[in-house]
């Protein structure tokens, strides 16, 4: 074998066993020295819990590890056992999820918790076909916690493996197109052995070295073996189809302030969108601004437009409000819910109503409730 062709051989087509076997090796041999403490993480030579590995690996769809960790340690605090999260209200788990996004996980995850509970005696089933069927488990999750927690042969691919496996095998087909190959790949490569370790070391490889932008080649243990770094494109890969713009919706927000400082709060329908979640009542989300959006007040009061807009981006599209205010309003007649200011932390507020709330408190000594930042739009999320 030449000097070039020792490097970087592997194309997805010929993984032989000996290049299975070297590549699972020095990937866990680099995994064993720079692995990550992370809160939901069994320490080296620890059993995992699989309760903690599932709650951070729903925590963990779409939503960043540094995000997560608060919400992991409150709810373990609160909820310490999968039986415990089981007998909370869901109203309870929703207002503790307020904030992470992707509500509908909230929702399966206390779903999950009671079947579990019910058929399962409170301990999740070790396989990936039962956990699969379980609420909020699709085939990412259900491998992932296969796994980490139970050392299960199973392959969990999100966007950091993804990205790992174009580049070490250099697949040019773009995502979304590439993703069953990135699979098959991915289950190719998969040990019997240490099935978890290996997993989690590709999401550490993905999220310290192979990153989007300027890989760290030289760190890597893979960079002998890395298609993409021997033809030197590694950090054009994954190749992705251009993106759709997202259409733009508007609307009209309306918050009232009561003279003992509460504002009024509505739920939203429980199917769809932000599911069940609280709102300050607002018009529908169209095209344009509504023509009368006084039409859509909620009660009788006098609603001045704040400057400014709230902007907001879902996964499939953008949102604009105009937010109107009123305040010292009288408590009237049962169109919602009076939430005290001082208390609005307990409630199920999505982020982009807390910006709502907070463009229409801005400017108020107490200053912004919940520190929402205008310019921060959370990008693919119906947070
Ligand atoms: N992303 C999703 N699951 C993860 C995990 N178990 N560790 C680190 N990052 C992750």
């Amino acid at each position: 074998m030449t000097a070039s062709k020792s490097r970087a051989d592997h194309s997805a087509a010929d993984l032989t066993p000996q290049k299975r076997a070297a590549l699972v090796k020095r990937l866990l041999g680099w995994y064993d020295a720079h692995r990550r403490r992370l809160p939901w993480r069994a320490l080296p030579g620890e059993m995992p819990d699989p309760y903690r590995v599932w709650l951070s690996e729903i925590m963990l769809q779409q939503t960043t590890v540094a995000a997560v960790g608060p919400y992991f340690h409150s709810f373990l605090k609160r909820w310490p056992t999968m039986k415990a999260l089981a007998a909370a209200p869901v109203e309870d788990v929703m207002s503790a999820w307020a904030g992470l996004g992707y509500y509908s996980r909230a929702r399966n995850l206390h779903a999950c918790a009671r079947e579990v509970a019910a058929a399962h005696a409170g301990r999740l089933p070790p396989d990936e076909a039962a956990l699969l069927k379980l609420p909020g488990i699709g085939p990412y999750t259900a491998a992932a916690i296969a796994a980490i927690a139970f050392d299960k042969r199973a392959a969990p691919v999100d966007g950091n493996i993804e990205r790992v496996l174009a580049r070490l095998f250099a697949v040019n087909t773009p995502l979304p197109a590439a993703k069953t190959e990135l699979k098959r790949i991915a289950g190719a490569l998969a040990p019997a052995k240490r099935s978890g370790d290996f997993a989690q070391a590709m999401m550490d490889l993905g999220a310290t070295i192979c990153t989007p932008k300027s890989p760290a080649c030289t760190n890597c243990p893979w960079t002998n073996d890395c298609a993409a770094h021997a033809l030197g494109i590694a950090d054009t890969l994954p190749a992705r189809e251009a993106k759709r713009a997202r259409p733009l919706r508007r609307g009209a927000a309306f918050v009232a302030i009561s003279k003992d400082d509460a504002i009024l709060l509505r739920r939203r329908p429980p199917k769809g969108l932000l599911g069940g979640m609280h709102e300050p009542p607002m018009s529908p989300w169209e095209a344009t601004f509504p023509d009368d959006p006084t039409g859509y007040a909620p009660l009788k009061a006098e609603f001045r437009k704040l400057p400014g807009l709230v902007r907001h981006g879902f996964t499939h599209f953008e949102l604009e409000l105009q937010v109107y205010r009123a305040e010292g309003v009288a408590r009237a007649n049962g169109a919602g819910e009076w939430a005290p200011l001082a208390n609005l932390k307990a409630f199920a507020l999505p982020s982009v109503m807390r910006k709502v709330i907070d463009h229409a408190l801005a400017g108020r000594n107490a200053g912004p409730l919940f520190a929402t930042s205008q310019s921060a739009v959370s990008r693919d999320a119906d947070r």
